[in-house]
């Protein structure tokens, strides 16, 4: 049984912020964010936006793409839509506190009245452990064959947009994508027995690693408004609810864990990173990338980045690079492509897929 991506999509805000708009505003420099993070710009959605609106635009781009590309037997996005089993919502910037899911309001505006809608708040790890969560639910139950995996993010309204240290780092935006099961059951040889599905030439997802080390929960957290911390009746709030985050242990963190996974990944499946066309990380800082891209002697060509236009937009930075490739040739069938990354918890994991 093999679970593919038979389509792709992303919504990204019109209003692009360069680093130079925002040094007009705060004690910043092009020059700074460019060299400590290789970030450009980022893009802002407007006031009247919310995760389930960029989420819901980035789906409905993937289910364009699959009946464009003939990848299914409908003929529009609305019939496919009504095949989708089950949506699964990455977002650490839910439309609401809590609850509803974001993944119901977004099967609502999709009018995907069949599935199933949940949403997986590991941040920035969100698209990789929902495009596992996703496999395996298809896997379960032979009745389900679809599913969109979708990451969103409006990160805008949880930074300080005065804390110089946290707010030039992250951008708003979506991606998505479009999950098929194919095949049969049964004929599934254990991965540990010998060299992994890669070796066959089979499609679709391979294999995932996924982890987390809540050790590290402080390291990256939005502190009030949960159980822990409430707000109070009557407390006068001077802030916005915001991401705090200790800099040198996530980045330290996110080296380690960016290595170990690949190298566990390549180990397991019995491959060198020669055999992979592509590694798409988490683009959440081009030096953490090209430091672990030197421990690991992978040339730095072989990860793709955007993080220049559009900064770290948390779970949808992955599917929305996904989509860029996809649609650019960069991603053809029959290419294989690795995904890694780390975030909040802290967590981290990484899926290895051919396309
Ligand atoms: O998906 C979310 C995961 N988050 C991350 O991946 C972030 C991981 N961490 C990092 O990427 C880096 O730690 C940062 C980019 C956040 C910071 O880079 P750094 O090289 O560790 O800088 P720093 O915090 O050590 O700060 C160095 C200096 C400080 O000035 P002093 O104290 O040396 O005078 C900061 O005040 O840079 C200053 N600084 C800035 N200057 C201009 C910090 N932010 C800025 C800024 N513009 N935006």
């Amino acid at each position: 049984m093999t679970v593919e991506i038979i389509g792709t999509g992303r919504a990204i805000p019109l209003r692009r912020v360069t680093n130079e708009e925002l040094a007009g505003k705060i004690d910043t420099s092009d020059g700074w964010i460019r060299s400590h993070t290789g970030i450009g710009s980022r893009h802002i959605a407007d006031d009247d936006t919310a995760a389930s609106d960029l989420g819901a635009a980035a789906a409905l781009e993937a289910l364009k793409l699959a009946v464009e590309r003939g990848a299914a037997a409908e003929k529009t996005a609305a019939e496919l839509a009504l095949t989708v089993d089950l949506i699964v919502v990455g977002s650490t910037t839910q439309d609401f506190f809590g609850h509803p899911a974001t993944a119901c309001i977004v099967q609502h505006k999709l009018g995907a009245v069949n599935a199933a809608a949940m949403d997986i708040t590991q941040a920035c790890s969100g698209f990789i452990y929902g495009i596992e969560t996703a496999a395996a639910l298809l896997k379960t139950d032979p009745r389900r064959r679809r599913a969109l995996v979708i990451g969103t993010e409006v990160l805008s309204r949880i930074v300080n947009w005065e804390d110089r240290r946290n707010c030039v780092l992250f951008g708003d935006g979506a991606g998505a994508v479009l999950l098929e099961k194919t095949g049969e059951d049964s004929a599934e040889a254990p991965v540990s027995s010998g060299p992994g599905p890669a070796h066959t030439g089979r499609r679709g997802l391979l294999r995932t690693v996924l982890g987390a080390d809540g050790s590290g929960w402080e390291y990256l957290m939005i502190r009030r408004g949960g159980s822990r911390n409430p707000w109070k009746k009557g407390e006068i709030v001077d802030t916005v609810p915001a991401i705090e985050m200790n800099g040198h242990a996530v980045y330290n963190f996110a080296v380690k864990v960016i290595t170990e996974t690949i190298e566990k990944m390549l180990k397991e499946e019995r491959i060198s990173a020669a055999d992979l066309d592509l590694i798409v990380p988490h683009q959440a800082n081009a030096r953490i990338v090209q430091a672990a891209a030197k421990r690991l002697k992978i040339p730095e060509e072989k990860f793709y980045l955007n993080i220049e236009e559009y900064a770290n937009t948390s779970s949808a930075s992955i599917p929305i690079a996904l989509d860029e490739l996809n649609r650019s040739g960069g991603l053809r069938r029959g290419s294989l492509v690795m995904t890694v990354g780390f975030g909040a918890g802290l967590t981290y994991g990484g899926n290895l897929i051919r396309w």
